[in-house]
Formats: C-alpha cells, structure tokens, sequence
C-alpha cells in the first residue's frame, strides 16, 4: 500500500493562530469542553507570543498569539483572522519525514531543530503546504514532559461535551488547485484518494464545488481538499477564498460516540449550528432505513444522516467560528460508515447560501 511509504503516527495537533490566545482558550474550554492544559508565555520566558494547548480525549489544539508590534504571527493574522496555521503529525523521525518530504518536492517551512529542557528534548520540523499552511513533524519519544519543552502545565479542566478524536480535516484551495494538491499528497506523503466528488454530486441552484479526499498514516488521517466550481453566483468555496485571502482550512470535523448528548450539550452552550429544513426529515428513513436514534430528536437538533455500503453516520455543521465567514466545525458520529455525508451535501449547501444571503456574499 503506497500510505506505507511515509509513516505518520498520528495528528499530534493543531495549531491556531489567533488575536488573543487567553480568550481563544476560554471560549474552546466553556463552550466545546476541552480543558486548558499547558501554557508558554512572557511568564515562562517567551518573550513576544503566547501559547495556550486545550485538550479533549485524543484532540490537541495549540493556540498562538503575538504579543508585541511587528511579531510575523500578526502579519498572517493581518491576512486571515484567527485560523488554523499548522496541522501537525507525530512522526517515528522527524529528520527522515522532512528530508524525504523535501525530496519528494515539498517546500520546506522550518528545518529540523530541537527542543529542549530538563525533561528531554523534542525534535521538529516542517513542511509548507497550500497558502500559509504547513505541516510539522514531532517527536518526542527523548521527552517526558507532557507536551513541548518549558511549556508549564495548566489546570483548568473544562466539561467534556463526548469531542473524541480528530475525524477529518477540510482545505480550500483555488480553482484549478485541487489536482494540484491531490497528487502532492500521493507523491510526498503517500497519501492514496479515499473518494471523489465532482459538480454533478455537489451542487445546487446556484452553487457547486468540487471535492477530493486523501488518506494517510493507515487511514488515521484524512484530508479532504475542496476547489470552487462555476455556479450561477458565488460558491462557498469562492467566499471562503475572498475572506480568508487566499487558500486555507475550512473545517475540522470531530467525532464522537454519542452525537445526541454532544450536540444537545454544545446547542445549551451557546454554539450555533446550520439549520436544514423540515422537510430534510421527511424522505430520511427512506432514504437511510432504520437507525438507533429518535428521529424526532436529531430533528430537533438538526443532526443530518447519510448512509453508505458500510453503515451510516450522523453529522452536523456549526456557523462559522471566527467574525469571518471562514472557520467551522463538524460533529460526526460513525456508525460504520467511512464516508462524509454524500447524501446531506445539497440540503446542506442550501443552509450555506441561505447563511451567506444574509451575509451578501452569494
Ligand atoms: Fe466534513
């Protein structure tokens, strides 16, 4: 199998650059539960950012903020607002990943350098990928901290709301881009397409895109990669392009077991979610025949159901994140199906361009 050829663990974490870190690590603990966990900053000796790591089960996400004038962090925030700046990979080794990556026509980001402090050290190193985007590699099989050296660990536990893992995590890229990335995937990092979609299966009255997903490391990594296709008026993928200036991450999606208490919870928290209409539920057991929940209940919610050869899954999508129509999260919930929600793709497009009617940008 070709993802064999470049060996990933797993992803280590993501990472965030924002405005304001302290916020940014308030609102993911009270509203989507994670807990705050490590921190680096002028008080640990970092002179001009601040780190902030939040945590959930297996999900890792590092905040970064500039805390001085001229820091290179505001530059990229100057251009995207708060986004999401690396998708980072454990690694067996992080030398080979990055030369052999760079060998195989990656643009390096940041050659391989440690990290170090009384309780080990941390190799890293990183690769650019579409628009400011990177991917680094980490090792810390030499450390026993807990997460990067002179971070100080932080104790304010938040209330998990059942986010497990890391299901998948989706890139917008320019028209005639998308190949372009599919094939770096497959060449540099073994990545093999899992599935595509093109206008015919995602489009609209008025909208239409075009959808690939790769896979890696053994499958536990998967990487969508959205480009725009003409439309009567502007797609999503176009607005995202214009506010985010440029190609960037759309949307992670994080799964969990029990998508009903996660939602409920996460809806009586303040997250506000994308609403399909009514009528969505009426052809659903039709279309998907018999699931474990209520179906009264994931109306309420506005859970979406799809089904493939494998099983089905349940998924929703929340309204941007960030005061730009960019960043947004998606809860899935997998009941044997490995796919992304085919079947929920035009209600859910219409629920977009309704959102972006009133924002005037379709
Ligand atoms: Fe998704």
């Amino acid at each position: 199998m070709t993802q064999d050829t470049f060996p990933i663990r797993r992803i280590d974490h993501i990472r965030f650059y924002v405005g304001n870190a302290r916020q940014s690590a308030f609102f993911y603990r009270h509203l989507l539960g994670f807990s705050v966990s490590q921190f680096h900053g002028l008080e640990t000796g970092l002179k001009h950012e601040v780190d902030y790591l939040v945590e959930q089960n297996k999900i890792r996400f590092l905040f970064s903020a500039p805390v001085r004038p001229g820091h290179p962090i505001a530059e990229q925030l100057a251009v995207h607002g708060d986004h999401v700046q690396d998708i980072a990979f454990e690694v067996d080794d992080v030398d080979w990943s990055f030369n052999t990556a760079v060998a195989r026509g990656a643009t390096p980001a940041r050659e391989p350098f440690t990290l170090s402090d009384e309780q080990g050290e941390v190799r890293l190193a990183s690769i650019k990928i579409y628009g400011d985007t990177i991917h680094t590699f980490i090792n810390r099989d030499k450390f026993k901290g807990h997460f990067l050296p002179r971070f100080v660990s932080r104790e304010e536990p938040g209330v998990p709301a059942g986010l497990i893992e890391v299901d998948h995590c989706v890139g917008n890229v320019e028209l005639g881009a998308m190949n372009h990335w599919v094939q770096w995937y497959q060449d540099v990092l073994g990545f093999t397409q899992l599935m595509s979609f093109d206008d015919k299966d995602i489009s609209t009255e008025y909208t239409a895109l075009m959808s690939k997903v790769m896979s890696g490391g053994d499958g536990r990594v998967k990487f969508p990669i959205n480009e725009p296709a003409e439309g009567k008026k502007k797609s999503q993928i176009d607005e995202f392009l214009e506010f985010f200036g440029g190609p960037g991450v759309q949307h992670i999606a994080l799964r969990t077991d029990d998508i009903v208490g996660t939602v409920s919870e996460l809806r009586r928290r303040g997250l506000q979610f994308l609403r399909v209409p009514k009528t969505y539920y009426d052809d659903l057991p039709a279309r998907v025949g018999k699931i474990d929940e209520d179906l009264e209940e994931l109306q309420d919610l506005g859970v979406l159901v799809d089904r493939d050869d494998e099983g089905y899954l349940l998924q929703i999508f929340s309204k941007p994140i960030t005061d730009r129509p960019t960043l947004f999260f998606e809860i899935i919930e997998r009941k044997g199906a490995k796919s992304f929600g085919k079947g929920n793709f035009k209600a859910l497009f219409e629920a977009i361009e309704r959102e972006q009617a009133v924002r005037g940008t379709l």
